[in-house]
């Protein structure tokens, strides 16, 4: 592999610290950002990135970071990965937008073929697309309701969904997602979610599944509900991987009461967690899937994934948006599905996992303070108590990542309780690379 003056794979691949984290021209920049954008868009490390690509990040101060966090499940073909680049670099000096919906172009076709054939289930498809993970949620809300023509949306603990009005009223947690700014959208109703960690009792699925269908059947009427949306893996609730059995039993009650099962795999999709989507896990065929992050390697695309029946519903003009679909994204995303195929990225997840899982669970053994280690594939976390506990501890959350962070690993903090650290490696992250983020998380456990 050559090496070029650009970010993608042939930077080199190592951790590289010449100044402190973060160094002088970061934080020159970062005192920028504090006056020019609102303190309402956070961030978790103040390094201004300049490339990236692989398992790495470089920032302006020429540091080398081991990224664990792909900018939140979305460079899962790595940066700047040559497929999209190639494709991205033609379509743009082609043409930049026309709009789909006033002159069309094939590469937006060709990515709604793809979906409609690599999600699960045999069944005839649609797809549109859009350019958010949000609008993906409210725009498969919008076509759940119409084609059933009823009210009611189920969402569960834990779950988030987006920022928008109603993807904000479909996630769980207040702070930060939602503190003041209700009143929240109407018709979202909440329901227990089988989280094994914290299920008080002994039959997590089975007895999740039955208080949320009897709530939904007493509080809500199952005639009164369009749809149920949950994330197979929830991703920001912290990693939650619900126990065996809840989904399919809520999947079947959706299909005998006429219900359309939203699967959100936005944070999921494409090889994530060594499958190219969480539902595959347990055969879960999903009414309507929506994904959006790993779809495009970083450029803003989302889509929606239904039931030919439903998605044809939706009258002419119904659905869309001036930049849904734009060729750049379109372009990126057949570059991303051709690497995950030809570089068996799927595989790569599971492999990621086989070698993160086990070390985890080697720590947790030696560390009270971890409660939990959890995930697939490359999605994995570890959630933070105060030991001899399963008090939440999102001090130590914190102190770690701001060890690991310091150390040049960039690792992501999750959860309800804001005590889950959440990894997420691009899934070309080099194995010499993922053993040492591990070791400095070792390491940053052990002294917090
Ligand atoms: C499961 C899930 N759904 C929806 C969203 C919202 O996506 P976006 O931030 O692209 O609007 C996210 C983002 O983190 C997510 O993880």
């Amino acid at each position: 592999m050559t090496t070029t003056a650009h970010g993608g794979p042939g930077l080199p691949q190592e951790r590289r610290l010449v100044t402190e984290i973060p160094g002088p021209k970061s934080r020159e920049m970062f005192t920028r950002k504090q006056s020019a954008v609102p303190a309402g868009v956070g961030t978790t490390l103040p390094v201004f990135v300049t490339k990236a690509g692989g398992g790495v990040l470089v920032d302006a101060d020429g540091n080398s970071l081991i990224d664990f966090g792909s900018g939140i499940a979305v460079t899962n073909v790595g940066n700047a990965a040559p497929k999209v680049v190639e494709r991205v670099r033609n379509q743009v000096a082609d043409f930049t937008h026309t709009c789909f919906m006033i002159t069309p172009y094939e590469s937006y076709v060709a990515v709604c073929e793809k979906l409609n054939a690599i999600t699960p289930g045999d069944h005839e498809k649609r797809t549109f697309l859009v350019n958010s993970g949000a609008e993906a949620v409210e725009n498969a809300v919008k076509v759940a309701r119409l084609a059933t023509g009823r009210p009611a949306v189920v969402a569960f603990d834990h779950g988030y969904h987006g920022r928008t009005l109603l993807t904000m009223t479909l996630t769980a947690k207040n702070m930060p997602y939602k503190q003041g700014f209700g009143p929240y959208a109407p018709e979202v109703y909440r329901m227990p979610l089988a989280y094994p960690f914290r299920w008080p009792g002994e039959n997590v699925a089975e007895e999740a599944a039955a208080q949320a269908i009897d709530q939904i059947t007493k509080q809500i009427g199952a005639g009164n509900v369009a749809a149920v949306i949950i994330e197979p893996i929830a991703g920001e609730g912290g990693f939650i991987v619900p126990a065996k059995g809840f989904l399919p039993r809520i999947a079947e009650f959706c299909k005998a009461n006429g219900i359309v099962f939203i699967a959100d795999e936005i944070q999921t999709g494409f090889a994530r967690t060594g499958q190219m989507f969480a539902c595959e896990d347990e055969g879960i065929v999903p009414d309507i899937i929506t994904t959006a992050k790993g779809i495009a390697g970083g450029l803003p695309l989302a889509a929606v994934t239904g039931r030919a029946e439903l998605m044809d519903a939706v009258h002419a003009g119904g659905l869309g948006g001036t930049y849904g679909g734009n060729p750049l994204a379109c372009e990126a995303a057949l570059g991303v599905l051709e690497t995950i195929e030809e570089e068996g990225l799927v595989e790569r997840a599971r492999a990621i996992g086989d070698v993160m899982l086990p070390r985890l669970r080697g720590l947790q053994e030696r560390f009270g303070i971890i409660g939990d280690v959890r995930g697939r594939g490359a999605m994995t976390a570890i959630e933070l108590v105060v030991p001899g506990t399963k008090d939440p501890n999102p001090a130590a959350a914190s102190e770690i990542a701001k060890r690991c962070h310091a150390e040049g690993l960039v690792v992501l903090t999750a959860g309800t309780y804001g005590n889950v650290l959440r990894f997420l490696p691009p899934l070309v992250i080099p194995d010499h690379l993922l053993e040492e983020g591990l070791t400095i998380l070792e390491k940053a456990v052990s002294e917090v």
